[in-house]
C-alpha cells in the first residue's frame, strides 16, 4: 500500500472541506479541556465535551462538524507531558482512525522539530492497513493522501524525506509478510526484493539451487527439499562512498513453515506465512540504508526456503552439512530456521564484518518468555548493546536473554557435530536457538575467537499482531525492527 505524503504548515489558515483537523483533548482540574493547538477552536468552546463522548484517554477519538464542511477530530492526549513515542503513537492513531479522509491536519503542540517529525513518522506508519486480499467486503475505503502537521518547529525537507523512506520500507515489509504462502514462495520473494532494490544503489544476487549446491549451503538446501518450489539465497550489497564499518545482516526467510515431516498441528501452522519476516526486514532495512546513503557498508543475506513435508523432504535423523563444514543432525524438521541461518551466518562471517545481526522468527518459546511486545536479543555484549540503543532510539522494544555457553552441550549429537534441537523438554528454547546460531559465527565451532560482534534477534512473537491495531502497529504484519536496523546503521556508520 502507499504511504501518505508528509507535509508541515507554519500556521493554520482556514478550514477546508472534507478535511479532518485533529485537536488535542486533555484534562485540567479533572475537567476535559482543549489542549494547546495552533488550530482555530473557538467553535468548540460551546460544546459540552463529556456528553459527546470526548475523552482525554490517549488515542481516543470523537468527530464533530467544523466550519466549511470540515471535521474536527478530538483526540485524547492524556494528562502528562508527551514523549516522542506518545507523539508517534498519536500521529499513528490519527492517520489510522481518519484514513477515510483524503487530507488530515494535525494540531498537537510541538516543542521542537523532533516532536513534529515523530508525529509525521507515526502518521506514515499508522496509516497502513492490509486490504490487498479483500474482495466484496473491503469496508470503508482508505483515501488518505496527505498528512499535515501545523507547527513552526519544522523538520528539514531532508529529514521529512528520510522519514518517508523509512516508513515506506516498513510498509514494504508489511506488504510482503502479509502475503499468503501460495503467492509468496522462495522465487517470488527473491524477485520482489530484487524489484524493490531497483534504483536504490543496492546490488542483488539471487542464488538458485545449482549455485546453492556449488556453494555448499546444505542447510538451505535441506530445508527446501520437501517443496516443489525450490529455495533461494539472496545477497544484497550496499557500498557507501565513505564509511569503513561493515554491517552484515542475515534474515530467516521461510515463506511457509508447515514444520516439514515434524509436522505442526494445524492450529500452530496458522500464520506461518509470517516466517519470512526476518528476510523481508533485513532486505527493507538495507534498501532504506542505501536510499539514505548512510556511510556504512551493508551486506544482507536472505536465507529463503519453503518448509514442506513430502516424499522428497528431509527426515528426522538426517545429517546435513552447513557452509562452514559443520555437520548437523536434524532431530526436528520444524527447527528449520536455524538450519537456513547456519548457512547465512557462515557466509556472512567469511567477509569478517565488524557486526553481524540476524533477525528471525525462530522460536515459539520467545512468546512465552517475553510476550508479544519485546523481541528476544542475544549475542556478543557489544553488538547487543548497539542493537538495544538503536531500538530505544526509535521506540521499539528488545530484551536481552542470557546466552549461557554452559547450555551448549544440550545440543550435542551422538552422530554429528551438533543437533538442531534439544530433546526431552522445551526449557530455554529461545536461548538454545541462540546457542546453535553462535556456532556459525567466524570459526567459533572450532573453538577459535574472532573480532566479529554478533547479535541475534528472535522476532517470532512480535512479527505479527493478532489483536487490534495500537500505536504504530497495525493488525497482521507489524514491520517492527526495520526502523531499529536502519537506526543501528546510522549509529554505527
Ligand atoms: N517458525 C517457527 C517459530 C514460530 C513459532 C514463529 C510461533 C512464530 C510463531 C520455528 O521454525 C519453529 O517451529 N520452532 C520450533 C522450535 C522447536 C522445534 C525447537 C518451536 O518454536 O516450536
Ligand atoms: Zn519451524
Ligand atoms: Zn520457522
Amino acid at each position: 500500500m502507499t504511504t501518505p505524503k508528509l507535509v508541515t504548515a507554519n500556521k493554520f489558515t482556514s478550514f477546508n472541506k472534507n478535511t479532518a483537523y485533529v485537536i488535542p483533548i486533555t484534562k485540567k482540574a479533572d475537567k476535559l479541556v482543549i489542549g494547546s493547538t495552533p488550530i482555530e477552536t473557538s467553535e468548540l468552546t460551546k460544546l459540552d465535551l463529556p456528553s459527546l463522548g470526548v475523552s482525554a484517554e490517549l488515542e481516543s477519538l470523537v468527530r464533530v462538524p467544523a466550519p466549511n464542511g470540515a471535521t474536527y477530530a478530538l483526540m485524547g492526549i492524556g494528562t502528562k507531558a508527551l514523549t516522542k513515542t506518545d507523539l508517534r503513537n498519536l500521529g499513528a492513531a490519527s492517520a489510522r482512525k481518519l484514513s477515510s479522509f483524503k487530507d488530515i491536519v494535525i494540531g498537537f503542540e510541538t516543542l521542537d522539530s523532533e516532536d513534529t517529525a515523530a508525529i509525521l513518522e507515526g502518521a506514515a506508519l499508522g496509516s497502513y492497513s492490509h486490504t490487498a486480499y479483500k474482495g466484496l467486503t473491503k469496508g470503508v475505503e482508505i483515501k488518505l493522501q496527505t498528512v499535515t502537521v501545523v507547527s513552526t518547529h519544522k523538520p528539514s525537507t531532508a529529514s521529512i524525506s528520510q522519514i518517508a523512506v523509512i516508513a515506506e520500507s516498513v510498509n514494504m515489509t508489511r506488504d510482503l509478510v502479509n502475503m499468503p504462502g501460495r503467492d509468496l514462495y522462495p522465487e517470488s520473494l527473491a524477485k520482489a526484493v530484487q524489484t524493490a532494490a531497483k534504483g536504490s544503489g543496492v546490488t542483488v544476487q539471487i542464488w538458485a539451487e545449482d549455485r546453492l549446491t556449488k556453494e555448499g549451503l546444505g542447510g538451505i538446501l535441506g530445508v527446501g527439499l520437501g517443496s516443489s518450489r525450490g529455495p533461494r539465497l539472496v545477497k544484497l550489497e550496499y557500498k557507501p562512498k565513505v564509511g569503513k564499518t561493515h554491517l552484515a545482516l542475515v534474515g530467516k526467510g521461510i515463506t511457509f513453515d508447515t514444520g516439514g515431516l515434524s509436522l505442526k498441528p494445524s492450529i500452530s501452522m496458522l500464520g506461518m506465512n509470517f516466517d519470512m519476516t526476518g528476510a523481508a526486514s533485513v532486505a527493507a532495512a538495507t534498501i532504506a540504508i542505501a536510499k539514505l546513503q548512510l556511510p556504512i557498508k551493508v551486506t544482507a543475506w536472505l536465507c529463503i526456503a519453503e518448509n514442506m513435508p513430502s516424499g522428497t523432504a528431509q527426515r528426522p535423523n538426517d545429517v546435513i552439512k552447513a557452509r562452514n563444514g559443520m555437520t548437523i543432525e536434524v532431530l526436528n524438521t520444524d527447527a528449520e530456521g536455524r538450519l537456513v541461518l547456519a548457512d547465512g551466518l557462515s557466509l556472512a562471517s567469511e567477509a569478517k564484518p565488524d557486526y553481524i545481526v540476524d533477525v528471525a522468527t525462530l522460536t515459539g518459546a520467545v512468546q512465552i518468555a517475553l510476550g508479544n511486545q519485546y523481541a528476544g536479543l542475544m549475542g556478543d555484549q557489544e553488538a547487543v548493546d548497539a542493537v538495544k540503543s538503536a531500538a530505544e532510539g526509535v521506540g521499539e522494544m528488545v530484551w536481552q536473554l542470557p546466552l549461557d555457553r554452559k547450555l551448549r552441550s544440550l545440543i550435542d549429537s551422538d552422530i554429528a557435530d551438533i543437533a538442531n534441537v534439544k530433546m526431552g523438554n522445551t526449557a530455554g528454547g529461545t536461548i538454545i536457538g541462540g546457542l546453535f546460531l553462535n556456532e556459525f559465527i567466524g570459526n567459533r565451532a572450532k573453538g577459535e575467537t574472532d573480532d566479529i560482534k554478533w547479535a541475534h534477534m528472535d522476532i517470532a512473537a512480535t512479527a505479527h499482531n493478532e489483536g487490534a491495531p495500537y500505536g504504530v502497529i497495525p493488525k497482521g504484519a507489524t514491520g517492527s525492527y526495520v526502523r531499529t536496523l536502519v537506526n543501528l546503521a546510522k549509529q554505527l556508520g
